[in-house]
This record gives C-alpha cells, structure tokens and sequence, in this order.
C-alpha cells in the first residue's frame, strides 16, 4: 500500500479508491505515540512537548462553487460541494460544528462581504452542500468573488494563525477559493488557497489542487514544520538559553541557504524565504508538483525579501550538478517518511547533500503513518544524531497522534 502512495506521488492523481485504500492500511497504528521511532533517533538532547492541536482537518471543495443567476429577481446564488477531511483524506472531521461561508469581494479594502450564511457539519457526514443567495445590489458585476468556507468564530478570518503557540483552537484549515465572475454559470477553477498567518505582519497564500494527489496539497507536516520555524522566528526564541543547532543556523543576521526535500506545494520553503528575509530557498520535488510549486513561487508575495526557486529533484535519481556542488546551512523535509521504499534513497540523497557542508542542519517532520517508517530513522543513525525533538500534539484526541519535529546534525565519529 505503501508503494501505491509513493506510485501515486509519481504519476500525480490516480483514483480516489487507490488513495484511500492506501490509507486504510496506512492507519494501522499499533504505536501511536512514535515510541519506536523515538528511541530510534539518536543522540535526542531535549525533547519538549508543544500542547498544540495538530491533528488538522482542512475544508475541501469537492465541487467548486458556481454562480447562477435568477434573472426575474435579479437575484443570484453561489453554490458548491464541500468536505472536512484530514491531509490523506481518509477520515472525515469527526465533530459537530457550525461552519460560515462567505461570498466575498475582495477588490476592495475592506474586502466586502455580499452574502453570509452558517452550514452545520454534523458528526458522521462526509459532504455538506453549501448555497448562498447574494442580492444583486450589493456586489459590482464587473469584479470577481470568492467563497470562503471557515470554522472560526465571527465570520471568515483573513488567514489562519500559526504564529504562536496556541492551546487548542485551530482545528480545522480554511477554504478560500479561486475568484469567479458573478456571472450565470460561472464556476471557479479547481483549486483551493489556504491563508496561512506565519507573523503578525505575514501571510502566506498557497494554492492547493482540489483532486487527490500526494505532492499538491498541504500534509500536516508541512504545516507543523511551517509552526516551527514560525514560532522559531520570533527574537525572543533566539535570546533564550535553549539555543539549540537549529536556532543558531536561523540566526536572521545570516544569509540562509535553504533546501528543501519533497517541498509539494511549497508550505514549508515559501514560509522559510518569508522568514528569514536574508534567505535563498531552493525547493525540490518531482516534476509532477512542478506546477503547483511554480503557481505558488509566481503569488509568493514580493514584499517578502527571501529567495524562491524550485528544481526537481528525484531520490532515486543522480543529484543534478547544479545541486550537488552546493552547500545548505539548512536542509528541510516535511512528511516525506511514509514511503519504506524510498527510505534508503532520501537517506542517500541527505548524505550526499551534507559531504559539502558538515554543518547543515536537517529539519524533518515527521506524522507516524506506519510502523515500518522506522527503516528511515535506523538509516539516518549511521551519519546522523538528532539534538532536538519537539512534539506537535492534538492533546483533545484518545490517540494523541502527533507530528515530531526532529532536528539532525552529521554525527561527527567519537561524540
Ligand atoms: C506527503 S507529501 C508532503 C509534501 C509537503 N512536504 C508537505 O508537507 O505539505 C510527500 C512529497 O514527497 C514527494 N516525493 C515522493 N517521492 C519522491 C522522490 N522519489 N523524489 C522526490 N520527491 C518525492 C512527493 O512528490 C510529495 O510532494
């Protein structure tokens, strides 16, 4: 099944049974709490738990919304088709809870809301129909809307918030869609854009495609790790006494050089280059993300002053040159462990990429879907040690499944 995931990743979608039948056995957690791999990673000299909730569930537009008009009120409505699901889309949010959608124009400061209405998601659904009536007097025919379908209280926020620690709260990862016309007929492309608060003053906006690939959507790694640095960002952590190797790499005075492994649809390495503003972010994938990852560089906002590119790069292939003669202060990878088959060629890749620069530190996350994921961490104990690990828990579920964020530094012989 495994295979299945990693086959899938290359040759981008297949069919939704192939998928979530991967899934299913991906779900057979015998050890919830990563114990085994945990001991695996060598070397661990602080390990600290973040309560954080990060067992995330995302509002997915299975059908994009569509406009259709009512000539003889002159009135029109915005429909579509939705889903909460979890990143594999195997399990459906499991709650009930009031979700608001918005029809939005967003032309204008402030964005203007034209039509507003509460959807209940009831425990056990697995698709919600949204339709809104928007009034023709209220929106400018000649500009575009958008829907935005959230779980927050008071309405659609303008991003979610990962900036800082939280105790709960951000369960469940906002749909903005694509603009549409408000014209009979129209409907939006199938795409979906998460807004994702990495600073007070940041936003990120990565765009995802709706259908069910592996490398062009967001996976919890990726968002877990995106925290991380986030909440690593922040001046305070660098003045206090837990300095680790990560933090020491980041320092923002530094020119950062950045590479990222199995980057999807670019989370982890756009928020990197938003960051760090003396940065370059080299993002890497097959050629099947090129796309997406390319969508995302081009929107990547231009008041953020780090670098972005993207090369492809296949494990299983030879380093390109223009890769491998290189040097990375900092090497990230999120959500990129799940295939066994692939473990001994990302291990390889790594070891090939630090030869040049002994120093580089390895940033992974890590969200447990099989006990045999632990090829990779007794692969990486040959060249590597982990000095950090820290915990991303959703402490509200009986499982308290969490993504790990374990940080690697080349084992030097004798320590
Ligand atoms: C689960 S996704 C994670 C994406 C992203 N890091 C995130 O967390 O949102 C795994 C990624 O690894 C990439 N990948 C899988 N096998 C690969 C290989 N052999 N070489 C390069 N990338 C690969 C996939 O294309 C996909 O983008």
């Amino acid at each position: 099944m495994i295979d299945l995931l990693q086959k899938h990743a290359k040759t981008g979608p297949s069919n939704k049974h192939g998928v979530l039948a991967a899934v299913e056995t991906l779900h057979d957690c015998s050890d919830p709490h990563n114990t085994r791999i945990r001991e695996t990673a060598k070397g661990s000299k602080s390990q600290c738990q973040i309560k954080d909730l990060f067992l995330m569930h995302y509002i997915r537009l299975l059908k994009p919304p569509r406009y259709s008009a009512r000539p003889r009120n002159r009135n029109g409505s915005v429909s579509a088709l939705i889903t909460i699901t979890s990143d594999l889309g195997d399990d459906f949010y499991f709650r009930d809870t009031v979700l608001t959608a918005e029809v939005l124009q967003e032309s204008g400061d402030p964005r203007l809301v034209l039509a507003s209405k509460e959807f209940h998601w009831k425990m056990g659904m697995r698709v919600l129909k949204i339709e809104l009536n928007v009034a023709p007097s209220k929106h400018n025919f000649y500009d575009s809307v958008i829907l935005a379908i959230s779980s927050a209280a008071g309405g659609t926020p303008v991003a979610d918030d990962i900036s800082h620690p939280r105790d709960g709260g951000l369960e469940i990862i906002t749909a903005y869609s694509p603009p549409f016309r408000p014209i009979d007929g129209e409907e939006a492309e199938k795409f979906v854009q998460r807004r994702i608060m990495i600073d007070p003053s940041k936003t990120l906006r990565i765009w995802e495609e709706t259908g069910e690939s592996i490398a062009r959507h967001i996976w919890d790694g990726g968002l877990a790790l995106t925290a991380y640095l986030a909440q690593n960002a922040s001046s305070e952590a660098f003045s206090t006494d837990k300095l680790n190797a990560l933090h020491k790499q980041l320092n923002p005075r530094k020119t950062l050089r950045a590479l990222e492994l199995g980057s999807g649809c670019g989370v982890v390495g756009l928020s990197l280059a938003a960051l760090y503003e003396k940065c370059h972010v080299t993002m890497t994938d097959l050629s099947s993300a090129e796309e997406i990852l390319m969508k995302n560089i081009e929107d990547y906002n231009s008041n953020f002053q780090g670098e972005v590119e993207f090369r492809v790069l296949d494990w299983d292939q030879a380093i390109p040159e223009s890769l491998a003669s290189r040097s990375w202060d900092i090497i990230v990878i999120a959500d990129c462990t799940y295939n066994t088959a692939s473990a001994h060629s990302l291990v390889n890749v790594l070891k090939s990429l630090v030869g040049k620069s002994p120093d580089t530190v390895v940033v992974l996350a890590h969200k447990r879907r099989h006990d045999s994921e632990v090829l990779f961490f007794e692969l990486m104990n040959a060249v590597f040690g982990m000095v950090d690990r820290v915990s991303f828990h959703n402490g509200n579920l009986e499982t308290e499944i969490s993504v790990d964020i374990y940080t690697f530094k080349v084992m030097i012989k004798g320590s």
